[in-house]
């Protein structure tokens, strides 16, 4: 597969790059906030980079007619809308969380959700301190599922790369759940198995998520959102 990386210099840029060269891919372009390098036209553009880049990566999606994968965090409404749009011409793919681990989570805490209704629910985060957003978009995903909302502490503690908590209590009980990465390499390898999924689709055009992808595969929890 012939990579593009929006973000290239980032720490996920960095290691979409590490993954890609072990996997026998190729990077043919790549973009940072200053730089712009095109070899040829990529399969297939990965964007891990700001929220204000989302923009210029639709556009970039529209010029390559490529699919776009974005795992980039903290987007508005607005963002969130911008991919839309474009995904009525190319295939876009968006997850907070590209983590295989994170996707059954999410699938886990849909099918008690309902059950919970008397529980208090907790969430909490832990992320490096030089991540630009909080609560995590992961977080905020999981509040989602959990079809509530309960408080999510967010703490910021050098070399982390995500940690996510859900306590579960009632007055005489306690469940917790936590997911622990304990290296990028999960998420940049996630990311390109999806973008490689998109291709397989033949750019069958549309709006793509962790819940879409695996829709086949898990079971009849249909209340899952779209993460
Ligand atoms: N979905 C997931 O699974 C997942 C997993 C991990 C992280 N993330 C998210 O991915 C994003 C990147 O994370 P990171 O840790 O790699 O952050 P980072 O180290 O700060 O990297 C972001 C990169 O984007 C570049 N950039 C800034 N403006 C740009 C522009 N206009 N066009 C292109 N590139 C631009 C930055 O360049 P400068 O340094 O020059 O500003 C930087 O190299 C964050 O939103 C993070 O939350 C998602």
């Amino acid at each position: 597969m012939q990579v593009g990386i929006i973000g290239y210099l980032g720490k996920m840029g960095q290691e979409l790059l590490r993954c890609i060269e072990e996997n026998d891919d190729t990077c043919v372009y790549k973009k940072d906030q200053d730089n712009e390098i095109l070899q040829v036209h990529p399969d297939c553009l990965l964007d891990f980079s700001i929220p204000e880049a989302i923009a210029s990566s639709c556009k970039k999606a529209l010029v390559f007619q490529c699919p776009l994968v974005v795992g980039t965090t903290g987007l508005g409404n607005q963002h969130v809308e911008m991919l839309e749009k474009t995904s009525k011409s190319v295939p876009v793919f968006y997850s907070t969380n590209y983590s295989l681990g994170i996707h059954c989570l999410h699938t886990m805490l849909a099918s008690i959700q309902k059950q919970l209704k008397d529980w208090d629910v907790g969430i909490m985060e832990t992320h490096h301190t030089e991540k630009k957003d909080a609560p995590s978009g992961t977080a905020l995903s999981l509040q989602k599922t959990l079809a509530r909302n309960c408080p999510i502490q967010s703490f910021r503690l050098k070399g982390v790369p995500g940690e996510h908590q859900i306590m579960i209590t009632n007055q005489n009980e306690t469940i917790h759940i936590k997911h622990t990465a304990y290296s990028r390499k999960v998420f940049a390898s996630g990311a390109l198995d999806c973008a490689r999924w998109l291709l397989s689709h033949k750019y069958e055009n549309g709006f793509f998520t962790m819940n879409s992808r695996f829709k086949g595969e898990q079971n009849e929890t249909n209340n899952t959102t779209n993460h």
